[in-house]
């Protein structure tokens, strides 16, 4: 099986490119990685991965963001606004609270343009110039919108962005609307405008950089390579366990893939892989489905509903890479409430960490998990937080606090502190 966990070194087809070809999940076919514009599999339309000849262990990375780990990607470096290097915050009380060895927040939300989309972004974007495409497009739930917008317009190139009218996040749209990006208001949810862009890009009108497009993936695995160094260096070993919201799960893909490339590389023990936790709104849960069914494919939800906007998604297309990554580390996937959602959001920001409904999902979702007794007190836990809080001015508003109307003296504002 091409997704399990395992040492083996990959057979290196005649059409890889320096090391680096495309290679079907299902039947294994393979193809140069730069020639053609492709996304998917030619004979049975599965879904690809890039493969390498030679993977790197950690002494090979240098530097300091995605591009440290150029030896793990495709391209030596990209379009670049200085993305990935993110915090990996400490959260005693939070982590006292829930009750774990160790506890520490990912906030991805600390990217150029406040999500984990810009570490794809950088690597799809360099692709895109290397095939000579002159426009981008993808469906977005909002942040990937505002990546592919800053990431093309700083390559020069045109970019088209699919959304889903009403239910885009305001902070989301005024970033995708000021680095230039056509915006296209689609009747109807997300999945219906991935359904649109994927045949727009079949038919050749722009290069497709969802996390459908294998290249993007590689970028966002370097949040894995990040998450591992980090615990490493502070806690002398790996973490036992990541959570992360899931939408398309193209993260839960990614991390997976670069767990995989350790394995090979001889960098990470079976027993040492982080058990992938998948965490997803009530009203748009089915991964957690497929898990709880132990089906091996997902049922597409066709009405979904949640106040985290950016994981309102009913289809997620990286599914056939994500089971088995949270099957084969031995994690697991639950969903949350949008309640639970708003509570974990102001726990974190009561840590004096920002983030937007979507990413308080991983607290959620953790915090529930251990009141079930599926996570042990004993572990060593990263939670990824994908967004940044002012992604959705609204949201965090509605969260917190109502300002308070005073007069413009302060006589009056004593009065009003004394009441
Ligand atoms: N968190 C945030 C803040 C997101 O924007 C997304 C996806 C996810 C989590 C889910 O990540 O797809 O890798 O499982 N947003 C996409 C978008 C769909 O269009 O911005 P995933």
């Amino acid at each position: 099986m091409s997704l399990s966990l395992s040492a083996e070194k990959p057979d290196v087809p005649d059409d890889a490119a320096d090391g680096v070809w495309l290679e079907c999940i299902d039947c294994a076919e393979t193809f140069a990685p730069f020639e053609d514009v492709r996304y998917t599999c030619d004979a049975c339309d599965s879904l690809l991965e890039v493969r390498y000849a030679d993977l790197p262990t950690f002494d090979d990375f240098e530097g300091r963001g995605v591009w440290r780990y150029a030896d793990a990607l495709p391209l030596e470096s990209g379009v670049s606004v200085q993305e990935g290097a993110t915090p990996l915050y400490e959260v005693p009380r939070l982590e006292e609270e829930i009750g774990l060895e160790a506890l520490r927040i990912k906030h991805e939300g600390m990217n150029p343009t406040g999500s984990f989309k810009d570490r794809g972004m950088t690597v799809g974007v360099a692709v895109a110039t290397e095939l000579g495409a002159d426009r981008l497009a993808c469906a977005s739930t909002g942040n990937t919108s505002a990546a592919l917008a800053a990431y093309g317009s700083r390559g020069g190139m045109e970019t088209l962005v699919l959304l889903p009218a009403g239910k885009v996040a305001a902070g989301k749209i005024a970033q995708a609307s000021l680095h230039g990006a056509r915006i296209l208001e689609v009747d109807g949810n997300f999945d219906a405008c991935l359904d649109i862009v994927q045949e727009l890009a079949g038919q050749g009108e722009a290069y497709l950089l969802n996390s459908l497009n294998p290249f993007r993936l590689e970028g966002q695995k370097t949040i894995g390579l990040e998450i591992l160094e980090g615990f490493r260096d502070d806690y002398g070993a790996f973490p036992d366990r990541i959570v992360l919201p899931v939408g398309n799960a193209g993260n839960t893909s990614a991390l997976y893939k670069a767990f995989r490339e350790l394995v090979q590389a001889g960098e990470l023990d079976r027993d040492e892989v982080p058990k992938l936790t998948g965490v997803q709104a009530e009203g748009a849960a089915p991964m957690v489905e497929a898990i709880e069914n132990g089906a091996n494919e997902v049922r597409r939800w066709d009405d979904v509903e949640t106040r985290a906007t950016a994981i309102r998604i009913g289809n997620p297309v990286n599914a056939p890479k994500a089971l088995p990554g949270i099957r084969e580390t031995d994690g697991t996937a639950i969903s949350v409430s949008d309640e639970e959602i708003t509570v974990a959001q102001r726990t974190l920001a009561a840590e004096g960490i920002g983030v937007e409904p979507a990413s308080a999902a991983s607290v959620a979702g953790l915090r529930k998990l251990r009141a079930e007794g599926i996570v042990a007190d004993d572990e060593r836990v990263a939670c990824l937080t994908t967004g940044h809080l002012l992604k959705d001015p609204d949201a965090a508003a509605a969260a917190g606090n109502d300002p308070e109307p005073v007069p413009a003296e302060t006589s009056g504002v004593l009065e009003h502190l004394a009441e």
